[in-house]
């Protein structure tokens, strides 16, 4: 089974967002994290720079919304035009409504967890999302170390995705490298955020290709 993998432009020059995009061809989509200072403690951009990134790229968009309210500020990215909008279980008041608006709008949805965030209690809402987004470290920052103690979870929700039946993307993001993914995809994952391991490699779009290469072997 094949992997995709979605660079974090966390990692990359905020001053030249549409050159650090063209730096990765081969990208199965970007991931965009947004950050209020609220829900993490760092601020990043917001929906003006997605609005802008849109127009600069034909490449999907993956915004992860690390941010509190997303019941109310969620839709705008999805109406901005990005494939996927991922919010965090822990922030959102109505996951299942907020996830069929955004359906809706035409977008993925994805729900989020952070790493001590049990998925057993939406074990019965997984059909709702298209993507489940395990995060493997604490979310707020670039350039952290793997978690470990995420890999039983990254499991489980495996487990939960397949006995669904439904087609719904196991993500993970944080700390993923060319020494921690193969741990990572032997635990069931299929799209991987990587920030650092691609903006900090010399040739982004290799490592790009060097980590999905890791879910051909
Ligand atoms: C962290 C962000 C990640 C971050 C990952 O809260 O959600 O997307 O960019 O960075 P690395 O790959 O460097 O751990
Ligand atoms: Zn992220």
């Amino acid at each position: 089974m094949g992997i995709q993998i979605t660079p974090s432009i966390l990692s990359a020059d905020f001053a030249d967002l549409a050159g650090e995009i063209a730096r990765v061809p081969s990208a199965d989509a970007i991931h965009v994290d947004v950050m209020d200072n609220h829900f993490v403690p760092n601020l990043t951009l917001g929906l003006p720079v997605v609005k802008a990134i849109r127009r600069a790229t034909d490449k999907p968009l993956d915004i992860h919304l690390m941010i509190t309210d997303p019941d109310r500020w969620a839709p705008a990215f999805a109406e901005a035009g990005a494939e996927g909008v991922t919010f965090h279980a822990e922030a959102a008041t109505a996951p299942v409504g907020l996830a069929r608006t955004l359906r809706g709008i035409g977008a993925r949805a994805g729900l989020a967890l952070r790493p001590a965030s049990p998925i057993e209690p939406y074990a019965d809402l997984i059909t709702e999302f298209d993507k489940i987004l395990i995060m493997t470290v604490e979310p707020g920052f670039g350039n952290q170390k793997f978690l470990d103690v995420t890999l039983p979870k990254i499991r489980r929700t495996r487990g939960l995705i397949g006995s669904s039946g439904a087609t719904i993307a196991l993500q993970v993001d944080g700390g993923i490298s060319e020494s921690t993914i193969d741990r990572v995809i032997e635990a069931g994952a299929d799209v991987f955020v990587a920030g650092s391991a691609i903006y900090g490699a010399e040739d982004p779009d290799a490592m790009v290709r060097a980590l999905r290469a890791h879910g051909e072997r």
